[in-house]
């Protein structure tokens, strides 16, 4: 099969589809890989890296879309739908109930599109979101530490606090991925650390990593407002997966924070937690709004992007070997888990939690595959 990767171009964007090391894999199992030039530079993956992998290196996008499998990172930016072609396969982060715009393209486009996001394992997880979630989460404490200084417009916390000077108050809201991540960055601060979520197994599974070094609690309205109002930075982690987030974060509770407080709402890139959220990028990733400092930056783990392509790319690869050796719909007829990741088939929305947030029409994604040419 010929597989194309191409250069990211979302603001501050490094991380790339696939490493060498991958290529080199693809290569062996006899495909053809073509990747952009330089997609890959910026974190030291070099043209001449690609080529001695087996790589053919092309100066233009349209000759990546052009391929019957594009592996990319971040849901595509204006331009670059425009190369789509009906039979394309699209496999990379989509986000779609974030944007109605973006699925209304796509549709257009006719290419068949995959988001990482919902692909699931054979436990119901999401083996292609919890890397970046690893890392979105313990860099949100970091985000979150740097947003609260003084420069920033932050209230002048030091997180850990010193002799003599309580530390700061974190509140992570949703214990999953992200929000354990983060609580392992926090607790390691020394911070004064809460995470709430309505899963009492996710709680308790959590207590049994923490011990008392986190308190763990089962989130309703009152318990919401009551941390959120006291903390010097809240961490928005919620997720339904497919979904719109939820907004837990009314404006008026915003407003009801110390001044220079801090949100960083990790959960922006489905819309965000907080009524105030906003998508914000890394060359201007703060604003503030009733008094408290926003992050809500949609590609967070590209700050890191070495790690978080290392990362990332150890988890899609066998999901590119499937669709690459077997096919788009062979590889969903013996992966249904990887058919939950089909957001968009031929011109269909195919994940039913779409539907309900765009209100688009829908169907099933084996009926919407059986009907491709
Ligand atoms: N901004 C970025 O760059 C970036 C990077 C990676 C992940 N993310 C996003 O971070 C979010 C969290 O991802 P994750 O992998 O941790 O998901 P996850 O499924 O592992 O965890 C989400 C948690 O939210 C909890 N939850 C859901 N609704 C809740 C509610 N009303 N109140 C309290 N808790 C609630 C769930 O029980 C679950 O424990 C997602 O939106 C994901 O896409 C963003």
């Amino acid at each position: 099969m010929r597989i194309g990767i191409p250069k990211e171009i979302k603001d501050h964007e490094y991380r790339v589809g696939l490493t060498p090391a991958e290529v080199r894999s693809l290569c062996e199992s006899g495909h053809q890989l073509f990747i952009e030039t330089r997609a890959g530079l910026a974190i030291g993956f070099t043209d001449t890296h690609y080529q001695e992998a087996g790589a053919e290196i092309v100066s233009s996008p349209r000759e990546i879309y052009a391929c019957e499998l594009v592996v990319k990172v971040k849901e595509p930016q204006a331009g670059e739908v425009a190369f789509f072609h009906p039979g394309m396969t699209l496999f990379c982060y989509l986000h779609l109930a974030a944007s109605r715009e973006l699925t209304k393209q796509l549709l257009l486009s006719k290419a068949n599109c995959i988001a990482y996001e919902t692909v699931q394992d054979s436990q119901g997880t999401l083996p292609l979101l919890t890397p970046m979630s690893a890392v979105a989460g313990r860099l949100s404490i970091q985000m979150g530490a740097w947003a609260m200084t003084m420069a920033n417009g932050g209230r002048g916390v030091l997180l850990s606090g010193v002799p003599g000077v309580a530390p700061g108050k974190v509140t992570i809201i949703g214990g999953g991925i992200v929000g354990e991540n983060a609580a392992h960055i926090a607790v390691g601060m020394g911070a004064d650390v809460t995470i709430l979520d309505r899963d009492q197994a996710k709680l308790s599974s959590l207590e049994k990593q923490f011990g008392n070094k986190l308190k763990g609690v089962l989130s309703d309205k009152d318990m919401l407002e009551h941390y959120v109002r006291q903390s010097d930075l809240v961490v928005g982690a919620v997720l339904l997966p497919g979904k719109h987030a939820p907004k837990l974060i009314s404006r008026a509770l915003i407003k009801s924070m110390r001044p220079g407080s801090v949100l960083v709402d990790v959960s922006i890139d489905q819309g965000g937690c907080a009524e105030t959220s906003r998508p914000t990028t890394h060359s201007s990733p703060l604003y503030i709004e009733e008094g408290v400092v926003h992050y809500c930056v949609t590609n967070m783990p590209a700050a890191t992007a070495r790690t978080s392509t290392l990362a990332l790319t150890q988890a899609t690869l066998p999901y590119v070997l499937a669709l690459a050796n077997l096919g788009l719909r062979q590889a969903m007829q013996k992966d249904n888990g990887l058919m939950s990741g089909l957001n968009v088939c031929g011109g269909q929305v195919t994940h039913a939690a779409l539907t309900d947030d765009l209100g688009m029409g829908y169907q099933a994604a084996d009926q919407a595959l059986a009907e491709l040419d």
